[in-house]
């Protein structure tokens, strides 16, 4: 939420605006109700700040152009506090002089005491964000060091919540400095010039080196170097890494969104996540854990935590890790995990599922497994991120930068993940799915093929979805792992086409869902292969022949060759066998697609829906 770009260069020319008008484009996908960038210039901050998307900045630039400069910061804006509305927008001011420039990501908790404290000071304020009340502070504190990072440290240890701040300051051409708690910052090394960004994207058109900062860290850039202090002013060293994706994999590459393009990665994204994760002989090795298989004997209970289409992952990998190790699974939306009391000792294993590994319900439901003695580990699609950080172990899905808000390649990386962690455990627990582990890796293994063969076939999908524009609600049914891809199915819809979308298990029609259906009403209904067991497949036929004796419109992904559904389907989309489990990362296929079309046949923007944001880092 919110996306922070700082930048310093050795030549006051126009390379400060090109770069962090640059970051920013490829940050937009971080929030988008304003925009604004300061640069330092001679003995000014100038700035220009404009609401709605960062097109309206770039005309307001047009119209008034920023001058040469050294060094700088942009920001992209998910309004929390205060209005999407120009004076909202970042950068802000601070102090008399206005020679001070930042911006912030996160929320600042003690805002309106510390606004009423400066207040009482005689400091008169422009805008309705706790940004502001923490630019004002810098500056104070500025008056008092002369120097911006001793500044910076005196202001963070008096803010209360989560942020990361950016400042810049007239008096020093040559410096940005940042700080950061529970909200992400990343350092990146150029030569003669250095950066900072909310994740990677923000400068990977200009290096692939990066630093990775910790907690309560405060940094400050220059063209020569980064020094990297702890609040209390000791040195300290981030850690660093290289990018493993370039540009080019942050671009739409030929499509005309980055949904589309992202839809038609999973298959790269199911195969690289698989990538080196098993040995010689098929076994599962994952020594980049760097957890003792005793630690993993020990589990005897799995709670995974995540929020929005990341819990739906953990949902499907539920059904999946309890079949094959015997362990329970619980899997509990971040955002209600502390708060429901949660059973969770030295012998649970938490996972949490995260794409950015910065969203902050399922940062603070990881903290609060680990005070509870939990051990902690993280499947996690960005490096440098903060909940593996925060977690005793990492398994990276490997499904390159997903930047549509709508998350679709790194669902079906998540559970390829949460599946290889599964399998893996069975294989150390031993019992009859410790010999299945091999065929279900070598399964794992044909779906990306499928996958595409799938996407191969979705001309019909991107038909019914251009005749449905008028459509007012979709229902969407399954049971067993059919029931989350109901609930993904239904996410997808609601966020990208604004149209009333349910998810429900099929069993649980007759017990009040069944009364929505009206003649016409479309359902998609995700049917189990026929040789799912205990009868599934059968249940769900039913199931469909219930709605349509009631005049649902079917729309029915099924197996292909299920011959038992096409009497009752008004539609069939037919999905490549595969085996039950893992059938979920093809019948979500059609329904990312779907969505994708129905959206884009109601005109609106399918990568940047409103009010959301790819990256949720306010609780
Ligand atoms: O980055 P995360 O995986 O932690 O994000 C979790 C959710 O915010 C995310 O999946 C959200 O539900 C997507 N917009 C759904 O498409």
């Amino acid at each position: 939420m919110c996306g922070i770009v700082g930048y310093v260069g050795r030549n006051s020319d126009g390379t400060a605006q090109a770069v962090i008008m640059e970051g920013l484009a490829r940050l937009e996908y971080r929030g988008y109700d304003s925009a604004g960038v300061a640069l330092v210039s001679g003995e000014h901050v100038e700035i220009r700040k404009k609401s709605g998307k960062l097109s309206n900045l770039r005309s307001e630039i047009e119209s008034d152009p920023l001058p040469p400069s050294t060094a700088g910061i942009g920001h992209t804006r998910w309004a929390t506090h205060g209005g999407p509305t120009d004076a909202n927008a970042h950068p802000h001011r601070g102090g008399a002089d206005g020679k001070l420039a930042l911006i912030h990501n996160g929320i600042i908790e003690n805002f309106h005491a510390l606004r009423t404290e400066l207040g009482a000071g005689g400091v008169t304020f422009t805008s309705e964000t706790d940004t502001e009340v923490a630019a004002h502070l810098l500056a104070a504190a500025y008056e008092d060091h002369g120097d911006l990072t001793e500044a910076m440290r005196a202001v963070v240890v008096r803010l209360e919540g989560a942020y990361t701040l950016l400042a810049i300051h007239a008096d020093h051409p040559d410096v940005v400095v940042g700080a950061r708690r529970n909200s992400p910052l990343v350092v990146g090394l150029g030569e003669e010039a250095n950066y900072l960004g909310s994740d990677v994207a923000a400068f990977i058109g200009y290096t692939r080196q990066a630093l990775e900062l910790a907690q309560d860290q405060i940094v400050t850039i220059t063209a020569e170097g980064v020094t990297v202090i702890n609040v209390d002013g000791s040195p300290a060293q981030g850690r660093a890494y290289e990018v493993t994706w370039d540009a080019a994999a942050a671009e739409k590459g030929g499509y005309q969104t980055f949904m589309e393009k992202e839809i038609n990665d999973q298959p790269h994204a199911v195969r690289d996540t698989l990538l080196g994760r098993t040995d010689a002989d098929g076994r599962l090795v994952l020594d980049e854990l760097r957890i003792s298989e005793a630690s993993f004997t020990g589990i005897d209970r799995i709670t995974i935590v995540a929020c929005g289409t990341a819990a739906y992952a953990g949902m499907v990998a539920k059904y999946a890790i309890e079949h094959w190790t015997r362990i329970p699974v619980e899997v509990a939306l971040a955002h209600e995990f502390r708060y429901c009391d949660p059973i969770v000792n030295e012998r649970t294993l938490v996972l949490s599922i995260s794409q950015s590994g910065e969203t902050m319900d399922t940062l603070m439901a990881v903290k609060h497994a680990r005070d509870l003695g939990a051990l902690t580990i993280s499947v996690c699609n960005t490096h440098g991120s903060t909940i593996p950080r925060e977690s005793d172990a990492v398994l990276y899905t490997h499904a390159g930068p997903e930047i549509a808000v709508a998350s679709t390649k790194a669902f079906v990386a998540q559970i390829t993940a949460c599946y290889i962690l599964g399998l893996y455990l069975a294989q150390l627990r031993g019992g009859s799915f410790a010999d299945d582990a091999q065929s279900v890796m070598k399964d794992l293994g044909e779906v990306p093929a499928k996958i595409e063969t799938l996407l191969g076939r979705m001309d019909r999908v991107k038909e019914i979805a251009g005749f449905m524009a008028d459509t007012r609600a979709v229902l969407f049914l399954g049971r067993h792992v059919g029931y989350p891809i109901a609930l993904e199915g239904a996410l997808k819809l609601k966020e990208l086409a604004y149209i009333h979308a349910e998810g429900f298990a099929a069993g649980e029609l007759k017990h009040g869902p069944i009364a929505l259906i009206e003649p016409g009403q479309p359902v998609f209904v995700i049917v189990p292969s026929p040789t799912s067991e205990h009868g599934l497949h059968g249940k769900v036929v039913s199931n469909i022949q219930e709605i349509r004796a009631r005049g649902a419109r079917t729309l029915v992904i099924a197996e292909e060759g299920d011959e038992a559904v096409a009497p009752f389907a008004d539609e069939v989309i037919e999905v490549p066998a595969t085996a039950p489990l893992l059938a979920p990362l093809l019948t979500v296929v059609p329904l990312q697609v779907f969505a994708l079309w129905l959206s884009t046949a109601k005109g609106l923007d399918v990568d940047q829906p409103r009010n959301l944001a790819k990256s949720v880092t306010v609780e």
